[in-house]
């Protein structure tokens, strides 16, 4: 049934998820296209710790093979999003047989019209390309190279257009035309890389909006300085506190990098309340959940972990992290921490993705009650459950 479906809609997302076990792959989106030769097809693949995106191809004819090896893998849940339909796949594997159970959902709520993954044309900013840009931003010297000082911050922000820039024009309902995509950038700081997204949408043609959160004034009125230099639209920065911003109807994506301590819980309860469709929190110092870890609360297996304060440390930021993610899991997210950037160039390189998806009422309920087996076993938890209600 997925071929005629996908084969007779002018777009299509395919999102592969629940992979064997032991697989490397965890998640594939396959995105099609049609153009005048055929399909522009767009593959992800997210392992645990990196997503990969291959280059856009074109094939002529039927889309489905781009999708055929994929199906063939044993992944247990194949979402189909198309104009028309959203249809969802589980399937059971017992030995070579597969039992397959299909429900139709909501289709996806915006207009497909301007899928276009090819519009993206170049995610990266360059010292070449962009000088004027970075120069503005600060993160190069006056005749356009990258200071030494900033290099860390400049790969930070292209890694992290290169992860994601390809998902707002591989998931239409993220991007269409006559909407701008809404970004909010909570505890924006300078706002190197909401800026440099806003950048770059623009420069290819993306209708965008931003508005930037952050209790700092001096910060807020350096980046208003900043959009205004560059020329950016539909760009906002406000000085609040993450928790007293106002949590506007709609929001595509929301950023958080490196929100301190428990502003990250405010930033992904206000995505949360947001609705937002996509987050990418790349959380700071963790104090709140450390605090709470006492060797007569957890498990007596793990009490040699709480014999030394770096081992405390990096225990409760794993212990927080994974609960904000199973959180966000509970309330419809699919969720993943992945590796920011490479450890040399900060500790603190874990990032929460997450995008809103249509789980189903089981799972929902599943994940909450983890996060509150979880809860129990550490006696611990993280300020986020403070501002969220889980499913009962
Ligand atoms: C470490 S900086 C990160 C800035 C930026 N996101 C980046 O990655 O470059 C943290 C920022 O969060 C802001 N901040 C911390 N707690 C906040 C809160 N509760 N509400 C709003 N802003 C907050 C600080 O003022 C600061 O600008």
């Amino acid at each position: 049934m997925l071929a005629p479906l996908i084969s007779s809609a002018s777009a299509f997302v395919v999102t592969f998820s629940k992979p064997p076990k032991g697989a490397e792959v965890l998640k594939v989106v396959v995105s099609g296209t049609r153009v005048a030769e055929g399909w522009k097809i767009r593959t992800e693949r997210f392992t645990e710790r990196q997503a990969f995106t291959e280059p856009t191809s074109v094939v002529a004819g039927n889309p489905e093979g781009s999708i055929d090896p994929w199906i063939a893998s044993r992944f247990r849940q194949v979402l189909v999003q198309t104009p028309e339909a959203d249809v969802q796949m589980l399937r059971t594997f017992k030995g070579p047989h597969v039992k397959v159970s299909t429900k139709r959902l909501l289709p996806s709520k915006k207009n497909w019209e301007s899928v276009a993954v090819d519009r993206v044309k170049q995610k990266a900013l360059t010292s070449e390309n962009d000088a004027a840009f970075l120069i503005a931003l600060d993160l190069a010297t006056p005749d356009g190279k990258i200071k030494a000082s900033m290099a860390d911050k400049f790969r930070q922000v292209n890694h992290l257009l290169a992860t994601f820039v390809p998902s707002v024009g591989a998931r239409p309902r993220l991007a269409p035309s006559d909407e701008p995509y809404r970004v909010v950038d909570a505890g924006c700081g300078k706002a190197y890389l909401s800026l440099s997204l806003m950048y770059v949408l623009q420069r290819d043609g993306i209708q965008a909006s931003l508005r930037g959160i952050d209790a700092n004034q001096h910060v807020v009125d350096h980046c208003t300085h900043i959009a205004q230099q560059i020329g950016l639209r539909n760009t906002q920065f406000v000085c609040t506190r993450i928790a007293d911003a106002v949590a506007a109807a709609g929001c595509d994506l929301l950023i958080a990098l490196h929100a301190c301590d428990t502003a990250t819980d405010e930033a992904i309860a206000l995505g949360i309340s947001m609705k937002a469709e996509m987050m990418l929190i790349a959380p700071c110092c963790h104090h709140e959940v450390q605090k709470q870890l006492h060797k007569e609360l957890v498990p007596e297996y793990v009490r040699p972990l709480l014999d030394d304060g770096i081992t405390k440390e990096r225990l409760g930021d794993l212990v927080t992290d994974t609960m904000r993610r199973d959180i966000l899991r509970a309330l419809g997210y699919e969720a993943h921490l992945e590796e920011f950037i490479s450890l040399e160039h900060t500790q603190k390189n874990i990032l929460i993705r997450a995008e809103l998806t249509n789980s189903n009422e089981q799972d929902r309920l599943q994940w909450a009650d983890r996060v509150r087996a979880s809860i129990l076993a550490w006696g611990a938890q993280p300020r986020l459950m403070s501002m969220v209600e889980l499913p009962r």
